[in-house]
């Protein structure tokens, strides 16, 4: 992707944005925050919550970016002047490097799967074995640590040789992959022993244990799954062309990364049953779940690569999407060349990550108020930055940005999505500031 440039086509488009939402996530993060949360009820929430706050906030973001095709930093002092908005671009910065930490932990934990996998080395293990298995690989330290770096370093290596070209053009074709892959694993869960106690987990809701703390929960994951409240989307809304659809390409992406988290969903919590693993396992649960699946399945062998690898793929378009927000802002604003400010931050993300892997090891002194630094970034963004940042972006969008421009980037001067403008222009101005609000002040006691 070229600085300022466009996207190509409106297929390019959508790979390049759709790289960037689907990743982790979908596959990892959200099987265990909805396990961690009581399970339909969580997806009930998260659903609605994807289609209400979170595809309106990512058109907030596409306007912003697009409006002033720059960095989120700059096109927030382009847009409001001398204001303190930028500030908003700021913390989307800080958000990255956040992200990032446990990012290339859990990608790089793929990579060491993806190499047991090829050396069939779950064949035969009991659920038992496998688990244990996992927990000597994050207690050795020095394993997780040495996949964080070589991913870290691989994606480095997309941003300089700006091989997202390339990357988009197996996207294209990959990402379709993961999806009937993992359609074709929800279909096999369903044969298991327990399948159905898995599906009334994932599908029948318990509207008793909804609380605040489920709501936030779903709120984060949604922001998470779909990459917004941190710039993440103004970056990749500048180079949106400028007769493209906004409204469709918003709808596609967000449609095709709910159905990915719900496949994935469907493929994850049978297994968790028939495999009596506890579906509050937290960050590991896929990778304890999952080999259990291949180690029993016919054809395991090969589908277990196929699998880690897609989501290898899958994590490394997200992860370039991510360290392309830092690196565009670096680039642009201080005199240091893209080369640099690939290695200034890489470098420091190296350092952040692997202290991210150590914190997991039992016993780490890395703990921040009982929470191993691992589950603190991964908490700090998704249910305090991002929230944040994301009730910021609409409300500037709703009342900062000028009406006429909203509606140009949203409609491309009416002549589309005219129908449903209103209503999004509504959501975005009234319905979501205040959910968000009321949300954070519950969470926080004072309501
Ligand atoms: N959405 C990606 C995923 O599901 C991760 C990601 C990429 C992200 N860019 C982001 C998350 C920006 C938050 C903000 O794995």
């Amino acid at each position: 992707m070229e600085k300022r440039g466009s996207f190509g086509s409106r297929f390019g488009t959508i790979a390049a944005v759709g790289g960037s939402v689907i990743g982790l996530g979908n596959i990892w993060r959200f099987p265990y925050v909805a396990g961690e949360n009581g399970g339909a009820a969580f997806m009930l929430i998260y659903l609605i919550i994807s289609l209400l706050i979170s595809i309106p906030i990512m058109l907030s973001e596409f306007a912003i970016g697009r409006s002033t095709r720059s960095n989120p930093m700059r096109a927030f002092s382009r847009l409001a002047p001398g204001t303190p908005w930028k500030g908003v671009g700021y913390t989307g910065i800080l958000c990255a490097f956040v992200i990032l930490s446990f990012y290339c932990v859990i990608a790089g934990w793929a990579l060491e799967f993806l190499g047991d996998s090829a050396l069939n080395r779950f064949a035969g293990l009991t659920p038992g074995q496998i688990a244990g298995n996992f927990d000597t690989f994050v207690a050795s330290g020095w394993r997780p640590i040495l996949w964080t770096l070589v991913f870290i370093g691989a994606t480095a290596f997309i941003i300089l040789s700006g091989i997202e070209k390339g990357i988009e053009r197996y996207n294209k074709i990959l990402m379709p992959v993961l999806f009937l892959l993992l359609a074709g694993m929800a279909a096999n869960a369903m044969t298991l022993d327990g399948a159905r106690e898995g599906i009334a987990f994932l599908l029948r809701p318990d509207f008793g244990k909804i609380t605040a703390k489920t709501v936030l929960e779903a709120l984060g994951q949604s922001f998470f799954s779909m990459s917004l409240g941190m710039g993440c989307m103004i970056t990749y809304g500048s180079y949106l062309r400028k007769n493209e659809n906004v409204l469709r390409i918003g709808g596609m992406v967000a449609l095709s990364d709910i159905t990915v988290a719900v496949l994935s969903g469907l493929a994850i919590f049978p297994a968790v049953f028939s495999f009596g693993i506890s579906p509050t396992s937290g960050p590991e649960l896929v990778f304890v779940t999952l080999p259990n699946v291949f180690a029993r399945m016919t054809g395991g062998y090969f589908l277990s690569i196929l699998f880690f690898f897609l989501l290898f793929l899958a994590a490394i378009t997200s992860s370039v999407s991510l360290m392309e927000v830092i690196v565009a802002y670096l680039s642009e604003e201080f005199p240091v060349g893209r080369k640099r400010a690939v290695a200034l931050t890489a470098g420091t993300v190296a350092v952040t990550g692997s202290l991210c892997a150590l914190s997991m090891i039992p016993s780490s002194a890395l703990t921040v108020g009982g929470m191993n630094l691992f589950d603190l970034c991964d908490a700090l963004s998704s249910n305090v930055m991002m929230p944040l940042g994301g009730l910021l972006i609409v409300l500037f969008a709703g009342w900062v940005l000028s009406p006429a421009k909203l509606r140009r980037e949203l409609t491309g001067g009416m002549r589309y999505g005219t129908k449903v403008y209103p209503l999004v222009r509504f959501l975005i101005r009234f319905v979501i500031p205040v959910l968000i609000l009321l949300l954070f002040l519950n969470r926080t006691g004072v309501l």
